[in-house]
Protein backbone atom coordinates (compact mmCIF):
# COMPACT_ATOMS: atom_id res chain seq x y z
CA UNK A 1 0.00 0.00 0.00
CA UNK A 2 0.97 3.84 -0.70
CA UNK A 3 0.66 6.29 1.58
CA UNK A 4 -1.76 7.94 -0.89
CA UNK A 5 -3.79 4.64 -0.85
CA UNK A 6 -3.79 4.76 3.54
CA UNK A 7 -4.53 8.08 3.13
CA UNK A 8 -7.34 7.50 1.41
CA UNK A 9 -8.22 4.49 3.58
CA UNK A 10 -7.75 6.13 6.97
CA UNK A 11 -10.23 9.22 5.24
CA UNK A 12 -13.05 6.85 4.29
CA UNK A 13 -13.54 5.09 8.12
CA UNK A 14 -12.79 8.84 9.49
CA UNK A 15 -9.75 7.95 11.27
CA UNK A 16 -7.40 10.81 9.75
CA UNK A 17 -5.92 11.36 13.59
CA UNK A 18 -3.91 8.79 12.88
CA UNK A 19 -1.07 10.66 10.74
CA UNK A 20 -1.30 13.53 12.38
CA UNK A 21 2.34 12.96 12.76
CA UNK A 22 3.24 11.59 9.12
CA UNK A 23 4.97 14.41 8.19
CA UNK A 24 7.44 14.27 10.58
CA UNK A 25 8.31 10.42 9.99
CA UNK A 26 11.33 8.74 8.40
CA UNK A 27 11.07 7.27 5.15
CA UNK A 28 10.98 3.75 7.37
CA UNK A 29 8.97 5.45 9.75
CA UNK A 30 5.89 5.97 7.78
CA UNK A 31 6.03 3.21 5.87
CA UNK A 32 5.50 0.94 8.87
CA UNK A 33 2.76 3.29 9.65
CA UNK A 34 1.37 2.64 6.16
CA UNK A 35 1.62 -1.16 6.33
CA UNK A 36 0.00 -1.07 10.13
CA UNK A 37 -3.14 0.69 8.51
CA UNK A 38 -3.46 -1.99 5.53
CA UNK A 39 -3.15 -4.50 7.90
CA UNK A 40 -5.92 -3.48 10.15
CA UNK A 41 -9.63 -3.79 9.59
CA UNK A 42 -11.72 -0.75 9.88
CA UNK A 43 -15.04 -2.09 9.27
CA UNK A 44 -15.28 -3.84 13.24
CA UNK A 45 -14.43 -0.58 14.68
CA UNK A 46 -17.74 0.97 13.03
CA UNK A 47 -19.47 -1.94 15.44
CA UNK A 48 -18.36 0.43 18.16
CA UNK A 49 -21.54 2.98 16.69
CA UNK A 50 -23.87 -0.02 17.01
CA UNK A 51 -23.08 -1.77 20.48
CA UNK A 52 -26.89 -2.74 21.67
CA UNK A 53 -27.25 -4.77 18.32
CA UNK A 54 -24.36 -6.94 19.04
CA UNK A 55 -25.57 -8.10 22.87
CA UNK A 56 -28.90 -9.52 21.66
CA UNK A 57 -29.58 -12.78 22.49
CA UNK A 58 -31.43 -15.36 21.77
CA UNK A 59 -33.69 -17.46 23.86
CA UNK A 60 -32.04 -19.03 27.08
CA UNK A 61 -32.97 -22.47 28.53
CA UNK A 62 -30.90 -24.89 30.66
CA UNK A 63 -28.17 -27.36 29.17
CA UNK A 64 -27.48 -30.05 32.34
CA UNK A 65 -24.04 -31.11 32.97
CA UNK A 66 -22.49 -34.04 33.51
CA UNK A 67 -22.22 -34.10 37.19
CA UNK A 68 -19.47 -35.52 39.30
CA UNK A 69 -21.44 -38.58 40.98
CA UNK A 70 -22.33 -39.50 37.05
CA UNK A 71 -18.60 -39.17 36.02
CA UNK A 72 -17.30 -40.93 39.26
CA UNK A 73 -19.51 -43.72 38.20
CA UNK A 74 -18.21 -44.53 34.73
CA UNK A 75 -14.70 -42.88 35.96
CA UNK A 76 -12.75 -46.27 34.62
CA UNK A 77 -14.50 -46.35 31.34
CA UNK A 78 -14.16 -42.68 30.23
CA UNK A 79 -10.63 -42.77 31.07
CA UNK A 80 -9.58 -45.85 29.56
CA UNK A 81 -11.67 -44.80 25.73
CA UNK A 82 -9.76 -40.93 26.69
CA UNK A 83 -6.01 -42.93 27.04
CA UNK A 84 -6.82 -45.50 24.35
CA UNK A 85 -7.45 -41.43 21.91
CA UNK A 86 -4.13 -39.78 23.24
CA UNK A 87 -2.00 -43.05 23.27
CA UNK A 88 -3.25 -42.71 19.24
CA UNK A 89 -2.21 -39.27 18.66
CA UNK A 90 -5.58 -38.10 18.39
CA UNK A 91 -5.56 -35.14 21.01
CA UNK A 92 -3.73 -31.77 20.96
CA UNK A 93 -3.91 -29.10 22.92
CA UNK A 94 -3.83 -25.20 22.63
CA UNK A 95 -2.86 -23.24 25.29
CA UNK A 96 -4.04 -19.72 25.00
CA UNK A 97 -1.40 -17.42 25.71
CA UNK A 98 -1.76 -14.65 23.44
CA UNK A 99 -3.58 -12.00 26.06
CA UNK A 100 -2.16 -9.21 27.84
CA UNK A 101 -2.70 -9.84 31.10
CA UNK A 102 -3.42 -6.03 32.09
CA UNK A 103 -5.37 -6.92 35.20
CA UNK A 104 -2.35 -8.89 36.88
CA UNK A 105 -0.04 -5.68 36.05
CA UNK A 106 3.06 -7.61 34.54
CA UNK A 107 5.11 -6.51 32.25
CA UNK A 108 5.87 -10.15 31.13
CA UNK A 109 3.82 -12.50 29.49
CA UNK A 110 1.74 -13.91 32.34
CA UNK A 111 2.79 -17.61 31.73
CA UNK A 112 6.49 -16.25 32.92
CA UNK A 113 4.98 -14.84 36.28
CA UNK A 114 6.76 -16.30 39.18
CA UNK A 115 3.87 -18.17 41.86
CA UNK A 116 6.45 -19.80 43.98
CA UNK A 117 7.85 -18.85 47.27
CA UNK A 118 10.59 -20.69 48.67
CA UNK A 119 11.36 -21.75 45.35
CA UNK A 120 11.14 -20.26 41.32
CA UNK A 121 7.46 -21.63 40.14
CA UNK A 122 6.05 -20.27 36.73
CA UNK A 123 2.62 -20.28 35.67
CA UNK A 124 4.04 -22.20 32.60
CA UNK A 125 6.08 -24.54 34.17
CA UNK A 126 2.70 -25.34 36.40
CA UNK A 127 0.74 -25.76 33.29
CA UNK A 128 3.76 -28.25 31.46
CA UNK A 129 4.04 -30.36 35.08
CA UNK A 130 -0.13 -30.61 34.82
CA UNK A 131 0.37 -31.68 30.99
CA UNK A 132 3.24 -34.10 31.98
CA UNK A 133 1.04 -36.13 34.32
CA UNK A 134 -1.09 -36.97 31.48
CA UNK A 135 1.72 -38.07 29.31
CA UNK A 136 3.17 -39.98 31.61
CA UNK A 137 -0.48 -41.45 32.69
CA UNK A 138 -0.77 -42.06 28.49
CA UNK A 139 2.82 -43.23 27.82
CA UNK A 140 2.60 -40.47 24.79
CA UNK A 141 3.34 -37.38 24.24
CA UNK A 142 1.18 -34.44 23.10
CA UNK A 143 1.55 -32.04 20.74
CA UNK A 144 1.18 -28.28 22.63
CA UNK A 145 0.29 -25.61 20.21
CA UNK A 146 1.13 -22.00 22.26
CA UNK A 147 -0.90 -19.13 20.99
CA UNK A 148 0.90 -15.74 21.55
CA UNK A 149 0.44 -12.25 20.11
CA UNK A 150 2.54 -9.74 18.52
CA UNK A 151 2.99 -8.09 22.27
CA UNK A 152 4.65 -11.26 23.60
CA UNK A 153 5.66 -13.76 20.89
CA UNK A 154 9.60 -12.92 21.43
CA UNK A 155 9.72 -12.87 25.76
CA UNK A 156 7.44 -16.43 25.08
CA UNK A 157 9.49 -18.22 23.08
CA UNK A 158 12.44 -17.10 24.32
CA UNK A 159 11.50 -18.09 28.16
CA UNK A 160 10.21 -21.35 27.40
CA UNK A 161 13.14 -21.87 24.91
CA UNK A 162 16.06 -20.55 27.61
CA UNK A 163 13.91 -23.14 30.41
CA UNK A 164 13.68 -26.37 28.47
CA UNK A 165 10.13 -26.28 27.79
CA UNK A 166 9.96 -27.11 31.77
CA UNK A 167 10.60 -30.67 30.39
CA UNK A 168 8.11 -31.17 27.73
CA UNK A 169 10.02 -32.61 24.30
CA UNK A 170 10.40 -29.68 22.14
CA UNK A 171 9.47 -31.06 18.68
CA UNK A 172 5.74 -31.14 20.90
CA UNK A 173 5.51 -27.50 20.94
CA UNK A 174 4.17 -25.31 18.37
CA UNK A 175 4.11 -21.51 18.81
CA UNK A 176 1.92 -19.31 16.70
CA UNK A 177 0.40 -15.72 16.79
CA UNK A 178 -2.86 -14.87 17.12
CA UNK A 179 -3.83 -11.59 14.64
CA UNK A 180 -3.81 -7.72 16.58
CA UNK A 181 -6.91 -5.10 16.56
CA UNK A 182 -6.50 -1.70 16.56
CA UNK A 183 -7.73 -0.19 19.99
CA UNK A 184 -10.00 3.33 19.98
CA UNK A 185 -10.94 5.93 22.80
CA UNK A 186 -14.72 6.00 23.36
CA UNK A 187 -15.30 7.11 20.25
CA UNK A 188 -14.33 4.74 18.45
CA UNK A 189 -11.44 7.18 17.28
CA UNK A 190 -8.10 4.57 16.48
CA UNK A 191 -5.30 5.94 19.51
CA UNK A 192 -1.51 6.00 18.52
CA UNK A 193 0.70 4.19 20.56
CA UNK A 194 3.97 6.02 18.92
CA UNK A 195 4.15 8.83 16.37
CA UNK A 196 3.77 5.88 13.66
CA UNK A 197 2.39 2.89 15.36
CA UNK A 198 -1.24 2.44 15.67
CA UNK A 199 -2.39 1.50 19.66
CA UNK A 200 -3.71 -2.30 18.92
CA UNK A 201 -3.98 -5.43 21.20
CA UNK A 202 -4.53 -9.23 20.46
CA UNK A 203 -8.08 -9.61 18.70
CA UNK A 204 -9.38 -11.97 21.49
CA UNK A 205 -9.19 -15.15 22.31
CA UNK A 206 -11.90 -16.51 20.12
CA UNK A 207 -9.30 -16.38 16.61
CA UNK A 208 -7.14 -19.01 18.10
CA UNK A 209 -8.30 -21.89 15.63
CA UNK A 210 -7.90 -19.19 11.99
CA UNK A 211 -4.63 -18.21 13.77
CA UNK A 212 -3.44 -22.09 13.83
CA UNK A 213 -4.74 -22.43 10.50
CA UNK A 214 -2.94 -19.42 9.37
CA UNK A 215 0.22 -20.28 10.87
CA UNK A 216 -0.03 -23.94 8.48
CA UNK A 217 -0.36 -25.23 11.92
CA UNK A 218 -3.66 -27.16 11.07
CA UNK A 219 -1.43 -29.08 8.01
CA UNK A 220 0.27 -30.61 11.42
CA UNK A 221 -3.05 -31.45 13.21
CA UNK A 222 -3.84 -33.35 10.35
CA UNK A 223 -0.51 -35.20 9.33
CA UNK A 224 -0.69 -35.60 12.75
CA UNK A 225 -4.39 -37.56 12.81
CA UNK A 226 -5.63 -35.04 15.82
CA UNK A 227 -8.68 -35.23 16.04
CA UNK A 228 -9.60 -33.11 19.66
CA UNK A 229 -7.81 -30.00 20.74
CA UNK A 230 -8.41 -29.25 23.89
CA UNK A 231 -7.91 -25.64 24.09
CA UNK A 232 -7.30 -24.14 27.80
CA UNK A 233 -6.24 -20.79 29.27
CA UNK A 234 -2.87 -19.27 30.38
CA UNK A 235 -3.88 -17.64 33.79
CA UNK A 236 -5.54 -21.24 35.41
CA UNK A 237 -2.66 -23.04 36.97
CA UNK A 238 -4.74 -25.80 38.73
CA UNK A 239 -6.35 -26.69 35.49
CA UNK A 240 -5.91 -31.17 33.98
CA UNK A 241 -4.79 -30.91 30.89
CA UNK A 242 -5.58 -33.89 27.69
CA UNK A 243 -7.54 -35.04 31.30
CA UNK A 244 -8.24 -38.37 29.93
CA UNK A 245 -11.56 -39.02 31.63
CA UNK A 246 -13.05 -35.71 29.77
CA UNK A 247 -11.53 -36.93 27.21
CA UNK A 248 -13.51 -40.10 26.80
CA UNK A 249 -16.50 -38.62 28.21
CA UNK A 250 -16.81 -36.16 25.54
CA UNK A 251 -16.28 -38.86 23.28
CA UNK A 252 -18.77 -41.30 24.55
CA UNK A 253 -21.36 -39.25 24.87
CA UNK A 254 -21.19 -37.86 20.83
CA UNK A 255 -20.36 -34.88 21.65
CA UNK A 256 -18.39 -32.40 19.33
CA UNK A 257 -17.39 -30.17 22.24
CA UNK A 258 -16.78 -30.86 26.37
CA UNK A 259 -16.42 -27.62 28.11
CA UNK A 260 -15.34 -28.22 31.85
CA UNK A 261 -17.59 -26.20 34.35
CA UNK A 262 -17.68 -25.65 37.96
CA UNK A 263 -20.57 -25.61 40.20
CA UNK A 264 -20.81 -21.90 40.98
CA UNK A 265 -20.25 -20.29 44.30
CA UNK A 266 -22.93 -18.00 44.10
CA UNK A 267 -26.13 -17.35 41.21
CA UNK A 268 -23.96 -13.86 40.27
CA UNK A 269 -20.46 -15.65 40.21
CA UNK A 270 -18.68 -13.64 37.62
CA UNK A 271 -18.20 -16.93 35.18
CA UNK A 272 -20.31 -17.60 32.28
CA UNK A 273 -22.84 -20.39 32.47
CA UNK A 274 -23.71 -23.16 30.12
CA UNK A 275 -27.01 -22.93 28.76
CA UNK A 276 -29.28 -23.29 25.63
CA UNK A 277 -29.41 -20.38 23.30
CA UNK A 278 -32.57 -21.15 20.74
CA UNK A 279 -32.02 -25.00 21.33
CA UNK A 280 -28.51 -24.59 20.74
CA UNK A 281 -25.05 -25.21 23.47
CA UNK A 282 -24.46 -21.75 24.42
CA UNK A 283 -22.32 -19.78 27.14
CA UNK A 284 -24.32 -17.04 29.30
CA UNK A 285 -21.68 -14.57 30.17
CA UNK A 286 -22.45 -13.07 33.90
CA UNK A 287 -23.14 -9.83 32.49
CA UNK A 288 -25.97 -10.89 30.40
CA UNK A 289 -27.35 -13.16 33.40
CA UNK A 290 -30.76 -11.75 34.61
CA UNK A 291 -32.18 -12.19 37.79
CA UNK A 292 -35.11 -14.33 36.21
CA UNK A 293 -31.85 -16.67 35.30
CA UNK A 294 -30.55 -16.81 38.47
CA UNK A 295 -33.23 -17.75 39.89
CA UNK A 296 -34.52 -19.89 37.35
CA UNK A 297 -34.70 -23.67 38.73
CA UNK A 298 -34.42 -27.19 37.45
CA UNK A 299 -36.28 -30.22 38.38
CA UNK A 300 -34.09 -30.74 41.13
CA UNK A 301 -34.98 -27.49 42.34
CA UNK A 302 -31.49 -26.67 42.53
CA UNK A 303 -30.58 -23.11 40.14
CA UNK A 304 -30.62 -24.09 36.06
CA UNK A 305 -27.70 -22.36 35.49
CA UNK A 306 -25.61 -23.34 38.26
CA UNK A 307 -22.28 -24.54 36.10
CA UNK A 308 -19.69 -22.13 34.81
CA UNK A 309 -17.30 -22.33 32.42
CA UNK A 310 -13.62 -22.36 33.44
CA UNK A 311 -11.99 -21.67 30.13
CA UNK A 312 -10.83 -25.36 29.30
CA UNK A 313 -12.57 -27.07 26.08
CA UNK A 314 -12.21 -29.99 24.29
CA UNK A 315 -13.04 -29.11 20.25
CA UNK A 316 -13.69 -31.96 17.37
CA UNK A 317 -11.32 -30.31 14.64
CA UNK A 318 -13.41 -31.41 12.25
CA UNK A 319 -16.45 -29.30 13.09
CA UNK A 320 -14.11 -26.32 13.87
CA UNK A 321 -13.20 -27.08 10.05
CA UNK A 322 -16.76 -26.94 9.26
CA UNK A 323 -17.89 -23.55 11.24
CA UNK A 324 -18.87 -21.28 8.91
CA UNK A 325 -19.82 -17.67 10.14
CA UNK A 326 -17.48 -15.67 12.13
CA UNK A 327 -17.51 -14.97 15.70
CA UNK A 328 -19.19 -12.27 17.20
CA UNK A 329 -17.57 -9.22 18.06
CA UNK A 330 -16.96 -8.14 21.29
CA UNK A 331 -16.50 -4.80 22.23
CA UNK A 332 -14.62 -4.24 26.05
CA UNK A 333 -13.86 -0.96 27.87
CA UNK A 334 -10.05 -1.28 28.86
CA UNK A 335 -7.27 0.96 29.63
CA UNK A 336 -4.83 1.53 26.40
CA UNK A 337 -1.91 3.18 26.04
CA UNK A 338 -1.97 6.48 24.22
CA UNK A 339 -0.19 9.59 22.87
CA UNK A 340 -1.48 12.53 24.49
CA UNK A 341 -2.15 15.86 22.38
CA UNK A 342 1.50 17.36 22.93
CA UNK A 343 3.01 13.46 21.78
CA UNK A 344 4.04 12.21 25.25
CA UNK A 345 2.70 8.34 26.30
CA UNK A 346 0.39 8.20 28.86
CA UNK A 347 -0.34 4.58 30.52
CA UNK A 348 -3.73 5.40 31.90
CA UNK A 349 -4.68 4.20 35.29
CA UNK A 350 -8.58 3.30 34.51
CA UNK A 351 -10.26 2.56 31.00
CA UNK A 352 -10.06 4.80 28.52
CA UNK A 353 -11.37 3.28 25.47
CA UNK A 354 -12.30 0.08 23.62
CA UNK A 355 -10.58 -3.07 22.29
CA UNK A 356 -12.29 -5.32 19.59
CA UNK A 357 -12.18 -9.09 20.27
CA UNK A 358 -13.98 -12.60 19.35
CA UNK A 359 -13.69 -14.97 22.36
CA UNK A 360 -13.73 -18.41 22.16
CA UNK A 361 -16.90 -19.32 23.84
CA UNK A 362 -18.98 -18.12 21.00
CA UNK A 363 -17.59 -21.31 19.21
CA UNK A 364 -19.55 -23.51 21.90
CA UNK A 365 -22.66 -21.59 20.00
CA UNK A 366 -21.75 -22.40 16.31
CA UNK A 367 -21.53 -26.21 16.82
CA UNK A 368 -24.25 -28.89 17.86
CA UNK A 369 -23.58 -30.51 20.80
CA UNK A 370 -21.63 -29.92 24.09
CA UNK A 371 -21.11 -31.85 27.26
CA UNK A 372 -20.75 -29.50 30.47
CA UNK A 373 -18.28 -31.54 32.46
CA UNK A 374 -18.27 -30.85 35.68
CA UNK A 375 -14.88 -30.66 37.48
CA UNK A 376 -13.86 -30.08 41.33
CA UNK A 377 -13.40 -26.20 42.34
CA UNK A 378 -10.74 -26.93 44.70
CA UNK A 379 -8.56 -29.22 42.74
CA UNK A 380 -9.09 -27.37 39.15
CA UNK A 381 -9.95 -23.63 38.99
CA UNK A 382 -7.53 -21.27 40.29
CA UNK A 383 -7.23 -18.53 37.98
CA UNK A 384 -4.72 -15.84 38.28
CA UNK A 385 -6.52 -11.97 36.84
CA UNK A 386 -5.18 -10.00 39.12
CA UNK A 387 -2.27 -9.71 42.11
CA UNK A 388 -4.39 -10.09 45.22
CA UNK A 389 -8.15 -10.73 46.53
CA UNK A 390 -10.37 -12.82 44.27
CA UNK A 391 -9.07 -14.50 41.50
CA UNK A 392 -5.28 -13.63 42.32
CA UNK A 393 -1.65 -15.10 42.76
CA UNK A 394 -2.89 -15.32 46.18
CA UNK A 395 -5.72 -17.64 46.01
CA UNK A 396 -4.68 -19.91 43.26
CA UNK A 397 -1.58 -20.24 45.84
CA UNK A 398 -3.45 -21.43 48.45
CA UNK A 399 -5.27 -23.73 46.26
CA UNK A 400 -1.68 -25.26 44.84
CA UNK A 401 -0.90 -26.00 48.04
CA UNK A 402 -4.15 -27.48 49.30
CA UNK A 403 -3.40 -29.52 45.75
CA UNK A 404 0.09 -30.83 47.35
CA UNK A 405 2.41 -28.63 45.19
CA UNK A 406 5.22 -27.25 47.16
CA UNK A 407 5.57 -23.04 46.35
P1 LIG B 1 -8.52 -12.84 29.78
O1 LIG B 1 -9.88 -12.59 29.31
O2 LIG B 1 -8.32 -13.06 31.23
O3 LIG B 1 -7.60 -11.64 29.28
O4 LIG B 1 -7.93 -14.05 28.96
P2 LIG B 1 -6.08 -11.28 29.55
O5 LIG B 1 -5.65 -10.45 28.39
O6 LIG B 1 -5.22 -12.47 29.83
O7 LIG B 1 -6.10 -10.43 30.89
P3 LIG B 1 -6.64 -8.95 31.16
O8 LIG B 1 -8.11 -8.97 30.89
O9 LIG B 1 -5.89 -8.03 30.24
O10 LIG B 1 -6.30 -8.74 32.61
C1 LIG B 1 -8.35 -15.38 29.13
C2 LIG B 1 -7.38 -16.26 28.36
O11 LIG B 1 -7.41 -15.95 26.97
C3 LIG B 1 -6.13 -15.59 26.51
C4 LIG B 1 -5.37 -15.15 27.74
O12 LIG B 1 -3.97 -15.25 27.54
C5 LIG B 1 -5.92 -16.09 28.78
O13 LIG B 1 -5.31 -17.36 28.67
N1 LIG B 1 -6.25 -14.53 25.50
C6 LIG B 1 -6.99 -13.42 25.76
C7 LIG B 1 -5.61 -14.68 24.30
O14 LIG B 1 -4.91 -15.71 24.07
N2 LIG B 1 -5.75 -13.71 23.38
C8 LIG B 1 -6.46 -12.59 23.59
O15 LIG B 1 -6.54 -11.74 22.70
C9 LIG B 1 -7.11 -12.44 24.81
Amino acid sequence: MTFEQAKAKVEKYGQQQVLKYADSLSEAELQALVDQIEATDMDIIENCKHMDELAKRGVISPLSAMELSEIEAHKESFTATGIEAIKAGKVGAVLLAGGMGTRLGSDNPKGMYNVGITRELYIFECLINNLLDVVKQADAWVHLFVMTSDKNNDATVKFMTEHDFFGYKAEYVHFFKQEMAAATDYNGKILLEEKNRLSSSPNGNGGWFISLQKAGLLDLVHSEGIEWINVFAVDNVCQRIADPCFVGATIQRNCVVGAKVVRKAAPDEKVGALCLEDGRPSIVEYYDMTQELMDAKNEKGEPAYNFGVILNYLFFVSDLEKMMSSLPLHIVEKKIPYLDEEGNLVKPEAPNGYKYESLVLDMIHQLDSCLPFEVVREREFAPIKNKTGIDSVESARELLKKNGVVL
